[in-house]
């Protein structure tokens, strides 16, 4: 227990150890037994925000220590904002782990219980055990944060942002100023789809998740000072050996979730196996899927995707966002990993009257006409990609080789969606904060 190797950690210890654990029959305490706290963890190092459960009424918090110190607590307190000073607070742990090949603990607490659309206040701590009652003091440290929980239904309008392929240069700056623009939009949450920070899981890269969380911490918070969850699917940057399908035309090296201990220790979401939904109150299911990084398109993923949706007729807004696109706006239209979503995935979209759907990997900015078995159909789904938040952007596929695209540029971009009862208002935002498109799709229903 790594907590104990601290000087004054061991001196609680011995001062337990002289009070027996039976508080109730111990003696009157002694000078010796008088309350040592520990002292205070070193502050977080990264502190993000995701969901595993319904964002009406969870949230998850994560957040990062230097480990060297010995620190394994993952406790954390929390109340709604704008309380009194004195409204009490609740308290939830979670668990530790070691962020793979770094000296930094991924600390995961999921807070459950909580009311819709209602602001809270949070504070990370740690316990120590107050001599001679036993009782668990809880420490708080570092600044109180804020977040969101989302509305139960679409009685108001509920907005997000989206997009992939993020810290994908050499300077942050470019990241810092897309995700400034992005949460001055003031969304409840961001679509990640992969290619977060170019890591591939080498170790010698680890530095890049440490920039991405910091520059995230620094920029991703709204004006009103909420931070911005993320729901994030993987890319092939994730992966060791940079994994998609094809790579030189073979299938390449396998897939496996050992492949991408990073991604799967730093986001309890989608979590292992690699894909999952997220379902939002009764009008949005959020569907992270895994385009050939650490599972095939065919197989378990598609069974699973196939009894996700027909679970889910009945929601307005089914969301599928993931990394390879099937429609792409760079890449060749025949890429195996494109061919493998259009044959496997699609057809499911389809029946299930899915009206949008988010794809990357292209560095582009692309949407498709609205598209049912690879047709143009107003009833069809519209593709919107092609990940392009703070990578360098590529040229686009002219649209008369690419008539399934209806618009495409090369440009760094977030999307912003806002849902309503009867529509989707969809956004496009440059780096400067500029609106270079916007049309509306309407609910499937
Ligand atoms: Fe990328
Ligand atoms: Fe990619």
């Amino acid at each position: 227990m790594k907590t104990l190797r601290h000087p004054l950690a061991l001196l609680v210890l011995a001062c337990t150890a002289l009070s027996g654990a039976d508080t109730a029959s111990a003696p009157k305490q002694s000078a010796a037994t008088a309350v040592v706290p520990l002292p205070p963890p070193p502050l977080p190092v990264a502190v993000y925000l995701t969901w595993q459960r319904d964002p009406v009424t969870t949230m998850t918090v994560h957040w990062h220590t230097d480990w060297t110190e010995g620190f394994t607590d993952s406790v954390l307190e929390f109340r709604a904002a704008g309380g009194a000073a004195g409204d009490a607070w609740s308290r939830a742990s979670g668990r530790a782990a070691q962020m793979p090949f770094t000296n930094r603990m991924v600390h995961t607490v999921e807070i459950t219980g909580l009311r819709g659309d209602t602001l809270y206040e949070f504070r990370l701590g740690r316990l120590s055990t107050r001599e001679p009652d036993g009782a668990m003091l809880f420490q708080p440290h570092g600044t109180v944060q804020k977040f969101r929980t989302l509305p139960a239904t679409l009685s108001r309008p509920v907005r997000f942002v989206s997009g992939g392929d993020i810290y994908g240069g050499t300077s942050p700056d470019l990241m810092a100023t897309m995700c400034r623009t992005a949460a001055a939009q003031d969304p409840e949450f961001a679509l990640l789809g992969g290619d977060i920070a170019y890591v591939n899981n080498e170790p010698k890269a680890a530095s890049r998740w440490f920039d991405f969380f910091r520059i995230w911490r620094d920029t991703m918070v709204t004006k009103d000072g909420r931070m911005i969850p993320v729901v994030p699917a993987i890319g092939n940057h994730e992966v060791h050996g940079d994994t998609y399908l094809i790579r030189g035309g073979a299938p390449n090296r396998g897939v496996s979730s050992d492949r991408a201990l990073f991604f799967y220790t730093l986001f309890a979401f989608p979590g292992r196996p690699g894909y999952n939904v997220l379902d939002v109150g009764n009008y949005l299911s959020l569907v992270a899927l895994d385009s050939f990084h650490t599972n095939p398109v065919p197989g378990p993923q598609t069974d699973w995707l196939k009894g996700t949706l027909e679970q889910r007729r009945h929601v307005p807004y089914i969301v599928p966002f993931y990394h390879v696109p099937a429609y792409p706006s760079h890449r060749s239209f025949a890429g195996g990993t494109s061919v493998a979503i259009r044959a496997n995935w699609v057809p499911l979209f389809d029946a299930a009257g899915v009206r949008f759907a988010f794809e990357n990997h292209d560095h582009t900015y692309k949407v498709t006409h609205p598209l049912k078995g690879g047709e143009r159909n107003p009833t069809g789904t519209r593709y919107l990609g092609d990940g392009a938040w703070a990578v360098n952007t590529r040229a686009t596929t002219a649209l008369d080789q690419a008539p399934y695209l209806e618009r495409a540029h090369s440009k760094n971009h977030v999307f912003v969606v806002t849902l309503m009862a009867d529509r989707a208002d969809v956004a496009a935002i440059d780096p400067t904060g500029a609106e270079f498109d916007r049309f509306s799709i309407p609910t499937q229903r």
